[in-house]
């Protein structure tokens, strides 16, 4: 039989199998026996190599008929934001799925029970004594003859009495009645969400299990306001909720939440100018792609980039580092946790509320002080600290010695170092050549990876993390 030395293939191929090789996890000679292995079986039962892949489908493509519709029941709470539940009620339908809606008192404030049945596919519900309703026992079959309750918007009073187990209207006789999952877009004043109630509120709605999306951050409708608590936007809620009736339940990360941070992090200094970094977000935004194909349940909380959101991923958009903070928080628990944002280490302290003029002294001194440690707070969570805590390690020198001590002073378990000095071309580049750093105890461990796409890299460690944690629970 002929002998193969690796060592005696040309270049180009040499780099095709270590990108191989790398992504699958094994060494060199492994990959190849294996491809030889592969090209050896009969083609009836060959197996893919790599990392297993789910082939999500549309739920257009999978609807047969209207009774296979994915059925969603809106509740809608009593904000000003209750007109974009309009909108997302046609956002739902476009996506296929049969909306009916439930409106509480204060909701019908802002919008009529008449428009939003009529744009969904029944008529609108708003009593919980009904003798119009054709269901007996009303609240509890509109509270099971669903596949999801979305709350949108969430008022914080409404969330308390979720909180609560309250049920004194039909929006909350359902929420309490309901064995389905529910997904909540909370929208108030930033000072309301920032309130220590509502906070309380919030974690213990997520200990039972309900999911969230959003609050944005951004302009309110008060003149003057501004900051976490707009509702996310109709298609963000929509995208959210399809993910949740259609979760992939293939793939090696399959059950399994993963949490990823992305993008540079605008730190204001007046309402038109802001700090911020080069990065431009690929490399997470990669990584949640690669995540959710692999079955993960992908939250990706973004910093300002230029990126579409990856198909079935849950994508939070946030300026500065605390809204980041704010919405990881929110997102927490979960089984990992990815930071690839390249957070802004300062703020300014004194950002002006007005647009600063030049004036004959020149530019008055910007007073910074240290942002919060995303990474760092959630390596070193008392009851939310994720399974597995994956941070990045930007550098321009000393790449593997200055990863080295992130990885112990920041409290994760891996470090991806990368090379972003100038001449790697990294930072708003697509290709990317990373070490991963491991810990066991004392020891750190150093893999390094060759110069792959940002696609690679985030294909490579998303399959390590998923022998990672299999080997973890197993
Ligand atoms: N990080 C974070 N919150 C911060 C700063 C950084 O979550 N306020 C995370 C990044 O997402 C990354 C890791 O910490 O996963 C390292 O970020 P990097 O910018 O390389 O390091 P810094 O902590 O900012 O340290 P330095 O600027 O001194 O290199």
């Amino acid at each position: 039989m002929a002998s193969l030395t690796v060592r005696k293939l040309d270049e180009a191929l040499k780099a095709s199998l270590r990108l191989r090789a790398a992504k699958a996890g094994r060494s060199v000679e492994d990959e190849v026996r294996m491809i030889l292995r592969e090209a050896a079986e009969p083609q009836d039962i060959k197996a893919p190599s790599g990392p297993a892949r789910s082939q999500p489908q549309s739920h257009r493509a999978r609807a047969a008929s209207a009774a296979d519709l994915p059925r969603v029941t809106l509740i809608i709470g009593g904000g000003i934001a209750a007109y974009k539940a309009l909108d997302l009620i046609r956002r739902l339908k476009e996506r296929g799925i049969h909306v009916r809606c439930v409106m509480t008192r204060a909701a019908q404030q802002f919008v009529t029970p008449l428009t939003a049945g009529a744009l969904a596919d029944e008529r609108c519900y708003t009593d919980l004594f009904d003798a119009q309703s054709e269901f007996d026992a009303g609240h509890i079959r509109l509270a099971r003859d669903t596949d999801l309750i979305i709350v949108a918007p969430a008022t914080a009073d409404l969330m308390a009495k979720m909180a609560q187990g309250q049920a004194d209207d039909l929006a909350t006789a359902i929420l309490l009645a309901t064995n389905r999952p529910v997904l909540v877009a909370p929208a108030m004043n930033p000072l309301m969400w920032a309130n220590a109630a509502t906070k309380r509120n919030v974690a213990q709605l997520a200990r039972d299990g309900v999911s969230f999306i959003g609050p944005n951050s951004g302009e309110m409708a008060e003149a003057n306001e501004a900051g976490v608590g707009r509702m996310s936007e109709p298609t963000e809620i929509a995208i959210a909720a399809e993910a949740m009736l259609h979760p992939p339940h293939t793939g090696p990360l399959a059950g399994k939440k993963i949490l990823i941070t992305a993008g540079p992090t605008h730190e204001p200094i007046d309402p038109v100018r802001y700090i911020a970094n080069r990065s431009s977000g690929k490399q997470g935004f990669a990584i949640a792609a690669s995540a959710a194909e692999a079955g993960a349940e992908v939250t990706l909380i973004s910093g300002p980039v230029d990126l579409d959101d990856p198909a079935g991923v849950r994508v939070i958009r946030v300026e500065s580092a605390r809204d980041m903070l704010a919405q990881v928080e929110v997102a927490l628990p979960v089984d990992i946790a990815i930071f690839a944002a390249a957070v802004a280490d300062w703020r300014v302290a004194n950002a002006g509320e007005q647009k600063i003029k030049k004036t004959a002294s020149g530019m008055p001194p910007l007073q910074l002080v240290e942002n919060p440690d995303i990474l760092a707070t959630v390596s070193k969570h008392q009851q939310n600290r994720p399974q597995l805590v994956i941070g990045f390690a930007a550098e321009t020198q000393n790449l593997i010695d200055n990863a080295t001590s992130k990885l112990k002073r920041k409290g994760c378990d891996w470090i991806v170092a990368n090379d972003v000095s100038p001449a790697s071309g990294v930072m708003g580049g697509d290709r990317n050549t990373v070490h991963i750093l491991t810990r066991d105890k004392a020891e750190v461990a150093v893999d390094s990876w060759p110069m792959m796409t940002k696609e690679e890299v985030a294909d490579a460690l998303v399959a390590k993390i998923a022998r990672t944690i299999g080997q973890q629970n197993s």
